[in-house]
C-alpha cells in the first residue's frame, strides 16, 4: 500500500526516467540524419537504425518497469518502518516483503526479527509494571488496614516474598549498631536467634559496605539446610542517609536467579520500608510526647486533691512489685507502670466539686465518677503505640463477680494485668489518709481483701502475693 508522498515520488520517477530514456532516442535520430553525408565518418544506416530504436525503446521500457518495481517496493517497506514509529505496524506489508529474494526480502526479515524482540521486552515491562502494580496494590491494602507497625512490616515481607517468587524473607531494624528480627516468612518453627545467628555475616557486611549484597544461586544449594541459602540478596533499607534496617530475600520457587527486574523491586520496596521505619519512630516519638503529657496531666489532677496526691505512681509500684512476684515478663511489668500512671486519667473531665467532694456523693456525682474509666480509655485511644493500655484503664474498676463498673465483665473477662492493678489500686485506697478514715494498718488491709477475695471481687491469686510482701514489709508507699 502508498501513501499520497510515495506515489508522488514514483510519479517523479517516471518522469524523470523517461526524460532521461529520451536522450539516446534523440542521439540516435541524430546520428541517423547524418548517414546521407559522405562526409561523415559515422554511418547508420535505415536497418541499423531501426534495430537500435527498437533494442533502445525495449531496454528502457524493461529498466523503467524493472527500477519502478524496486523502488515501490523500497518505499513500501520505508512506509512500513515509519508506521511501527507512529502506529500500529503493517504486518502484511512486513509478511510479502520477507518472502521476497535479495536484500529489500532479507531486510524485512531482520525488521520482523527487531519488531519481534521489541514486543517481547514491551511483554516483559508489561509484566514487570503489573507486578509493581500489585504491589503497590497490596501495601497501600495493608497500610489502610492494620493496626500495628509490626503487622505492616510482616505483611510487606510476605508480599515481597510473593512478588519475586522466593522462598524465605527477613526484616531487621536496627538500632545504635544493633540488629533486631522484625518479620520472617519461611521454615516454620524456627526462632529468632536462629535466623539472627544465620544472618549475621551477612547483617555485618552490609553495616560495613552499606550496600546491596547479590549472591547467585549454585548447584544444590537448595539441597543445603541454610536459612540464607542462594540465590540471596539482601539490601540495606536507607532513607534519607539513615539506615533503618536490612530486607533479605532467599531462595526462587522456580529454580535460578533474581532478575535484574527483581532487583529492581527489591530497591524500590526497600526504600518505601525505609520510609515507612521513619515514619513509624517520628510516630511513636510524637505518641511518647503525648503519653508523657497526659501523665503529667494526671498527676496534675491527682494533685488538686491531698487525698489522692502521689496516687498514680504508688499504685505503679505496687503494680509492678506483685508483677515481679508473680514472675511476670518484663513487657507486662512495663504495662502495669504505664497502665497505672494513666489508669485514672478520665478524671482531668470531672469537675472539682464532684472530685474532691468531702461529703459522700449522692447518686448523679457517683455515676459522673464511674465515667472515669471510659473517659481515660478515649484519651488514650488515639495512641496506637498504647493500645495494650486500654484495656487496664477501662477495666480497672471491674469485679470478678460482674459487680464493677463499667461494663460488669466477670471472671476471665477481666485480664491477669487488670486483675494486678485493680488490686494495686484498692490497696492504695486503703493505705492512704482519707477525709472520713485514717489510712489503714496492714492487718486491717488483709481484713478488707480477705472480704473482697471471699465475695468473689477480686483475684486470690494476686492478693496472696499481695500478703506475702505486705509480710515481708515491701508494700510500704514510697516516696
Ligand atoms: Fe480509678
Ligand atoms: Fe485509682
Amino acid at each position: 500500500m502508498t501513501t499520497p508522498k510515495s506515489d508522488s515520488l514514483l510519479r517523479r520517477f517516471s518522469i524523470f526516467y523517461v526524460g532521461f530514456a529520451v536522450i539516446p532516442i534523440i542521439v540516435l535520430f541524430y546520428l541517423h540524419s547524418l548517414y546521407d553525408e559522405t562526409s561523415s565518418f559515422i554511418r547508420i544506416s535505415d536497418t541499423l537504425f531501426s534495430l537500435l530504436l527498437v533494442l533502445v525503446g525495449i531496454i528502457s521500457l524493461l529498466g523503467f518497469f524493472g527500477m519502478r518495481t524496486a523502488l515501490r517496493r523500497i518505499v513500501s517497506f520505508a512506509e512500513s518502518i515509519k508506521k511501527t514509529a507512529f502506529e500500529k505496524v503493517d504486518e502484511k506489508v512486513l509478511i510479502e516483503l520477507a518472502k521476497e529474494e535479495g536484500e529489500i526480502g532479507e531486510l524485512a526479515k531482520s525488521f520482523g526479527h527487531i519488531l519481534k524482540r521489541l514486543d517481547d521486552n514491551l511483554h516483559q515491562l508489561e509484566e514487570t509494571k503489573k507486578t509493581l502494580h500489585d504491589i503497590l496494590k497490596k501495601v497501600s491494602e495493608v497500610l489502610s488496614s492494620v493496626e500495628s507497625f509490626d503487622n505492616l512490616i510482616r505483611l510487606v515481607l510476605e508480599t515481597a516474598v510473593d512478588a519475586l517468587d522466593a522462598k524465605r524473607g527477613a526484616l531487621f531494624s536496627v538500632e545504635d549498631g544493633h540488629y533486631t528480627l522484625r518479620a520472617w516468612v519461611g521454615k516454620e518453627g524456627v526462632s529468632s536467634e536462629q535466623v539472627m545467628s544465620a544472618a549475621q555475616a551477612y547483617l555485618d557486611l552490609i553495616a560495613k559496605e552499606n550496600r546491596i549484597f547479590i549472591s547467585p544461586a549454585m548447584e544444590n544449594s537448595e539441597q543445603t539446610d541454610e536459612l540464607f541459602a542462594p540465590p540471596l540478596v539482601c539490601t540495606p533499607l536507607i532513607y534519607r542517609g539513615k539506615t533503618w534496617g536490612v530486607l533479605c530475600l532467599s531462595g526462587n520457587r522456580y529454580g535460578g536467579n533474581f532478575s535484574d527486574d527483581d532487583l529492581t523491586i527489591v530497591s524500590n520496596l526497600s526504600h518505601q520500608i525505609a520510609i515507612s521505619f521513619e515514619n513509624a519512630k517520628l510516630n511513636e516519638d510524637a505518641e511518647q510526647t503525648y503519653f508523657e503529657t497526659m501523665a503529667a496531666l494526671a498527676m496534675a489532677v491527682e494533685a488538686r486533691d491531698p487525698y489522692s496526691r502521689g496516687h498514680s505512681d504508688r499504685v505503679g509500684e505496687y503494680a509492678r512489685k506483685i508483677g515481679h512476684s508473680m514472675g511476670l515478663p518484663e513487657s507486662s511489668i512495663q504495662t502495669l507502670r504505664d497502665a497505672s500512671r494513666m489508669h485514672d486519667i478520665g478524671k482531668i473531665g470531672i469537675r472539682d466539686a464532684v472530685l474532691i467532694k468531702p461529703g459522700t456523693l449522692n447518686m448523679e456525682e457517683r455515676d459522673i465518677i464511674r465515667k472515669h474509666p471510659i473517659i481515660g480509655e478515649s484519651i488514650v485511644l488515639p495512641l496506637k503505640t498504647f493500645k495494650h493500655l486500654l484495656d487496664p484503664i477501662r477495666h480497672h474498676h471491674e469485679q470478678l463477680d460482674g459487680s464493677g463498673y463499667p461494663d460488669g465483665l466477670k471472671g476471665e473477662e477481666i485480664t491477669p494485668i487488670t486483675r494486678i492493678l485493680t488490686v494495686a489500686d484498692i490497696y492504695d485506697a486503703l493505705m492512704t489518709n482519707r477525709p472520713y478514715r485514717e489510712g489503714m494498718d496492714p492487718d486491717a488491709i488483709k481484713k478488707e481483701f480477705d472480704h473482697f477475695v471471699a465475695a468473689g471481687k477480686i483475684d486470690a491469686e494476686v492478693v496472696r502475693h499481695l500478703y506475702n510482701m505486705i509480710d515481708r514489709g515491701e508494700m510500704q508507699p514510697c516516696g
